[in-house]
């Protein structure tokens, strides 16, 4: 029989996961479309969890039926972005979502990686806010990847800079492009809300209360390693 061997990294996902900043996203994409004219539903917005800045405003304008030529678009997302920042200022570590901080302990005392997976530009930024900028093992964010989730490379170049193989690692995700970005790079994935959304995880939880790192690693259908 095989050997079944234990996580070593979990991976994180920041907006939606560890802080609630995917409300300010919808916020803030919902006033640019108004500008331009149009509006866009809480259901569309699932379509943009995971996605770059520019990758988001793309689908923005195409639902809106918008063209913009490539300096109007930079614009736009700079606007979008100083709207969001407004938002992101006001943080303090009472932002960070419930439970995640107590999971987040749980999960070094298990001698487990801790590593930041984010397709945001801003994702130092409010670490910073809320003090969370030593939390981490390695940060890998929008300002280093060249490729938006689905792609696992934000998921695969995390696992990397601590040197755990994606087998033995959790993407904890809030957007089912993130979760396909983990399954993709052959990681363990937890969804973070609902399971309408994230349904193609392992595993889905609605937020980390209570949860600890061990009954995690025992409801995940653990694969041997060879
Ligand atoms: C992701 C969010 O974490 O970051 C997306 O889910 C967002 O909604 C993306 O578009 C990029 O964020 P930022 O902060 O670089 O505009
Ligand atoms: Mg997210």
């Amino acid at each position: 029989m095989s050997t079944k061997k234990r996580i070593r990294a979990c991976l994180f996902d920041l907006d939606g996961v560890i802080v609630d900043t995917a409300r300010f996203h919808f916020i803030a994409w919902r006033r640019l479309a108004n500008e331009l004219g149009f509006d866009f539903t809480e259901e569309d917005n699932e379509k943009l969890k995971g996605v770059s800045r520019m990758g988001s405003l793309d689908l923005i304008l195409l639902w809106g039926g918008v063209a913009l030529n490539q300096k109007e678009k930079e614009h736009w997302a700079a606007i979008k972005n100083e709207w969001y920042l407004e938002m992101v200022r006001n943080m303090t570590p009472a932002d960070i979502l419930d439970g995640v901080l107590p999971f987040l302990a749980d999960v070094k005392e298990h001698d487990c990686k801790v590593v930041l997976g984010s397709s945001s530009k801003n994702a130092r930024t409010i670490l910073r806010q809320v003090d969370l900028e030593d939390a981490f093992e390695a940060v890998i964010d929008g300002t280093v990847t060249t490729r938006t989730k689905p792609d696992p490379q934000v998921f695969e170049m995390g696992a990397e800079a601590v040197g755990v193989d994606p087998v033995q690692a959790i993407v904890f995700e809030d957007a089912a492009k993130g979760i396909e970005a983990a399954l993709r790079g052959g990681f363990y994935a937890v969804g973070i809300g609902q399971s309408e959304v994230l349904g193609e995880a392992h595993l889905v939880l609605p937020n980390f209360i209570g949860r600890t790192f061990t009954e995690i690693e025992r409801s995940l259908p653990l694969r041997s390693l060879t």
